[in-house]
């Protein structure tokens, strides 16, 4: 007991000597937790009581966070840095926060992102970019955010992402994704195809609504039928994985150097799902219509000619018993009938 109201006391010593509360925070020694939320803020307090684990920065007007800006604060468990003027983040500007475990940027004005700026983040299992302007996602590259179990970008500017770039992240279990400019062409099918085994290893996630083209307005690229994406084959079938293949769909907007123009034309014209199924259908249509005419046609002509045999042989016998044609076709086929079904019975 002694003890522990002597490492109490040396705790709030501490607290008091390095890093005392700063002027428009509150500060909560027993849950190390500083709150300095609606304070107009343009900056992170520079003196903060250095074994903080929750921090609360929301609701304020930061645009900017610089290199190592929580350094001083390394044992940060939750950050929340929502509501406010960030519009870049720079790449070391989370270094040192080796226990960080919630990072939250949502409602900001974020536009891209660095592949390295969470590389100092093993911990980290919650993100929060929702509602900021990003227009595409990194590769978080190496061992960065291999705990990450939850990651939100709904309300965001996305239009593509690599499935590359989701294999990197082997803890997620929740992901949201809604309201982005999803554009469900092939540059997608990488994603559906991601996004199906997620789901079926039991991922959550609201879903890829898609936005473009006009015809998969509004739906959910999960419910896009398989082959609708059959035209994305042939590009994907050019030696080569599917998700090297794929990585191509970056030349619409950023055509890399050494990419042979025979090829980007061909993914420019194949990767629109929706005119090039149709003169495909249209080709196996005919072909299946002319195959199955002439086989029916070679069928009928065998079977004129068996009548033809039988009628001929028919007659034939008919004449060579001296008896009328009409008898040997009428009553006495039903005769031989009985007669063939008694004796299979005795
Ligand atoms: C965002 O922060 C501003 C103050 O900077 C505040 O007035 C506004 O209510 C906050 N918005 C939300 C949704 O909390
Ligand atoms: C981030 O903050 C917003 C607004 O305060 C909240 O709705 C959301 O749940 C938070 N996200 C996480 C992951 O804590």
């Amino acid at each position: 007991m002694k003890g522990d109201l002597f490492w109490l006391s040396m705790l709030l010593l501490l607290f008091h000597k390095v890093g005392s509360c700063p002027g428009k925070c509150l500060c909560h020694p027993h849950t190390k937790t500083v709150d300095c939320s609606r304070q107009g803020l343009r900056e992170v307090p520079s003196e903060l009581p250095p074994r903080t684990q929750v921090l609360h920065l929301q609701n304020n007007q930061i645009g900017e966070l610089p290199t190592s800006a929580f350094s001083r604060t390394p044992l940060l468990r939750v950050l929340d840095l929502s509501n406010n003027s960030l519009s870049t983040l720079a790449p070391g500007a989370f270094l040192g926060l080796g226990h960080l475990q919630v990072l939250n940027l949502t409602q900001n004005s974020l536009q891209s992102l660095e592949s390295k700026v969470f590389q100092s983040l093993p911990q980290l299992q919650e993100l929060d970019l929702s509602f900021n302007n990003i227009r595409e996602l990194p590769r978080f590259g190496g061992e960065t955010l291999s705990r990450l179990t939850r990651l939100a970008i709904q309300r965001n500017q996305l239009q593509k992402l690599h499935r590359a770039h989701l294999e990197a992240l082997p803890s997620l279990r929740a992901l949201f994704f809604k309201d982005n400019l999803w554009k469900c062409n092939c540059h997608l099918f990488g994603l559906k195809l991601w996004m199906e085994s997620f789901v079926y290893k039991g991922g959550v996630t609201d879903g890829v609504i898609c936005s473009a083209p006009d015809i998969w307005k509004g739906k959910d690229l999960l419910k896009i039928p398989y082959e609708l994406y059959s035209v994305c084959l042939p590009l994907l079938g050019n030696g080569g994985p599917v998700q090297a293949q794929l990585s191509g769909f970056a030349y619409q907007d950023f055509p890399p150097p050494r990419q042979p123009q025979e090829q980007v034309d061909k993914s420019h014209s194949d990767c629109e799902l929706k005119p090039k199924t149709r003169p495909v259908n249209l080709r196996h249509a005919i072909a299946t219509v002319v195959i199955t005419g002439v086989i029916c046609g070679i069928v009928c002509l065998m079977m004129l000619a068996a009548a033809i045999y039988g009628c001929t042989y028919a007659a034939i016998m008919a004449k060579g018993h001296g008896e009328p044609l009409s008898q040997v076709n009428g009553p006495r086929k039903p005769r031989e009938a009985k007669g063939s079904a008694d004796t299979s019975l005795a």
